[in-house]
């Protein structure tokens, strides 16, 4: 990508239109060692995944993001950056707010249902100033696009941290066509209307700003179509359907690289002949880990001839740990592993192997080799990791998937389908997945994988676009 020009593009026939993403987390974050040096590492994240490698076919393009922490902040000082990748240097005490205690844990509890409600939420004095502090951390991008976007230039601007900054930049520049791409889901009119009716309506005055709406799937399109009835109406917002995909010979190609092939060999060790469950995520309350060990706990207990012949290999990398909540979850997680191994295991057997380091090599070699995955959020707005497998998977893998999944809306078809909230039914489930013949497993697993390339990000990033551009 090359760094966009300030100047509107004059030139006789149509020109490409200059193109701008604005994400709160940008392609590559650095981190700052002890001895001065920066490391660029990859975020994880399905927003991450599908716009990295959609811009990487669109050169020209500008990702506005935020410095997430004092390596990026140095970054930014020493002028190290990716080309077409601007960092925003916002002040930490606000960026902490806007980050950690609005995006996280209001806006995202909020679209993922995720509130303890006897305690939470409380919108007191210290969430107004948290709020104004989002506010200032929206206002940041819409300057800092207003000022980067040539005559006429198209924005797309992803996600809940960013739910402010398509009015405030459309204030500022009517001529811009921007859009606007939520990858969670969308809360209900009932979630909602725990917000105080003042944020809610700011809320959607930001995201009305927006020309189009994009969203995974047709239950958060109504959502939002919904709710937005309630204050006012859409009025000129288009709003579409984009359930992204995954770009099958990119993933493929990446699943056979030597790396992996030495990680696949270390896994088969490390299982020997027994049959494995996946699971792959961030280590996120959405995510539903904690249900997930105790349906295989229980799937142990109800079905003891699975004992000494299953593995449950539970990749859960940390998230968020700025936020008490989510350490506490990390450490639920760890603890229960801990317990089922202590209850059920043998000299010979360990029922559960938990990774907590996020490697990709080593999710792509257990993809290749896992006869079951897990997939079984409360509430995700699609979750990648369900359409990976089966496009990675050699000998075909059974998904068990949460109806809570935006993924359910294209894979439910082929997969056993769970409520995330019934341990019991996802233990039933893993027994019938570990179960199904092997022929049905493949053909299964074949229909997955061709609905997960339907919409690859390039695809993805382009219809979003083209929706925005006159045609
Ligand atoms: C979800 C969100 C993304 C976010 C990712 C990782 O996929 O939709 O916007 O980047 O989680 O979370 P993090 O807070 O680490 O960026």
């Amino acid at each position: 990508m090359a760094a966009a020009s300030h100047d509107p593009v004059h030139a006789p026939a149509a020109p490409a239109p200059q193109v701008l993403v604005a994400a709160n987390r940008g392609p590559l974050s650095y981190a700052l060692d002890a001895d001065g040096t920066l490391t660029a590492r990859r975020g994880g994240g399905g927003l991450v995944s599908g716009l990295s490698s959609a811009l990487a076919e669109r050169p020209g393009s500008l990702w506005v993001c935020a410095a997430l922490g004092e390596g990026d902040r140095e970054a930014v000082r020493r002028g190290v950056s990716e080309p077409g990748v601007r960092m925003l240097d916002i002040d930490p005490s606000v960026y902490d707010d806007a980050y950690n205690g609005i995006a996280n844990s209001v806006l995202w509890f909020t679209h993922h249902g995720l509130y303890d409600i006897p305690r939470e939420p409380v919108f007191d004095a210290e969430f107004r100033r948290r709020w104004e502090s989002y506010r200032a951390y929206n206002q940041a991008f819409a300057d800092a696009l207003a000022a980067a976007a040539g005559e006429g230039a198209a924005v797309l601007i992803q996600d809940y941290h960013l739910s402010l900054a398509p009015g405030l930049l459309r204030a500022a520049r009517p001529d811009l066509r921007i859009g606007h791409f939520t990858h969670t889901p969308w809360a209900s009119a009932d979630q909602l209307a725990m917000l105080p009716a003042d944020v809610r309506e700011e809320l959607y005055r930001g995201m009305l700003g927006a020309d189009v709406l994009g969203f995974h799937t047709s239950d958060w399109a109504a959502a939002f179509t919904a709710g937005a009835e309630g204050a006012g109406g859409l009025g000129r917002t288009r709003v579409a359907v984009h359930p992204l995909g995954v770009d099958g010979d990119e993933l493929r190609a990446l699943a056979h690289r030597p790396e992996v092939d030495e990680k696949l060999a270390a896994l088969r060790a490390e299982v020997g002949s027994c049959r494995t469950v996946l699971r792959v995520d961030r280590t996120e309350l959405s995510k539903n880990i904690v249900r997930g060990l105790l349906a295989y706990r229980e799937l142990l207990v109800t079905r003891p001839e699975w004992r000494g012949r299953v593995v449950h290999l539970a990749s859960a990398y940390p998230s968020r740990q700025d936020l008490a909540v989510y350490r506490d979850y990390t450490a639920a997680v760890a603890a229960l592993a801990a317990e089922i191994n202590a209850e059920f295991g043998t000299a010979g057997w360990q029922p559960v192997h938990v990774s907590v380091k996020d490697d990709f090599a080593r999710s792509l070699a257990a993809y290749r080799l896992a006869d079951v995955a897990l997939v079984n959020p409360v509430r995700d707005g699609m979750n990648l990791v369900a359409k990976e497998i089966p496009v990675v998977s050699e000998a075909g893998c059974a998904l068990v998937l949460s109806t809570g999944a935006g993924a359910y809306e294209e894979l439910a078809a082929d997969a056993l389908c769970v409520n995330p909230y019934d341990v019991s039914a996802t233990a039933v489930a893993l027994h019938e997945a570990l179960s199904m013949p092997a022929g049905e497993r493949a053909d299964r697993t074949k229909r997955l994988a061709a609905a997960a390339v339907a919409l690859p990000p390039a695809a993805w990033f382009a219809a979003q676009l083209s929706g925005l551009l006159p045609s």
